[in-house]
């Protein structure tokens, strides 16, 4: 469905996606590394279960919250993708933990 640009950067991350790793563009965001790789869900609205991805890119809709390096709730459109990223779906309404 999405494609890069013929004259994208060449240099490359590599991120896990749940359970697959994927050699994305590096200096894209963590949304659109999902968009690119295809995959059909960020995560699972707390309500009915839906699944959701991506909408504005831009920090506003909030369909985008994944877990990052084991962070909950982080805006994937809001986050660059680093090497060796772990991104998780988030299910629902995910905890965040107090730090001591
Ligand atoms: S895609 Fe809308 S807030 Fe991230």
């Amino acid at each position: 469905m999405f494609r890069l640009l013929e004259d994208s950067a060449t240099d490359t991350v590599t991120v896990r996606i749940e359970d697959r790793e994927y050699d994305v563009p590096a200096g894209i965001s963590v949304a659109a590394a999902v968009l690119l790789c295809a995959v059909n869900k960020l995560r699972n609205t707390p309500v009915s279960g839906s699944p959701r991805l991506p909408y504005c890119m831009m920090g506003i809709c909030f369909d985008c919250l994944v877990s990052i390096d084991g962070v909950p709730n982080r805006q994937a459109c809001q986050v660059e993708v680093a090497q060796n990223m772990t991104i998780e779906y988030q299910q629902g309404a995910a905890e965040l933990q107090q730090r001591e």
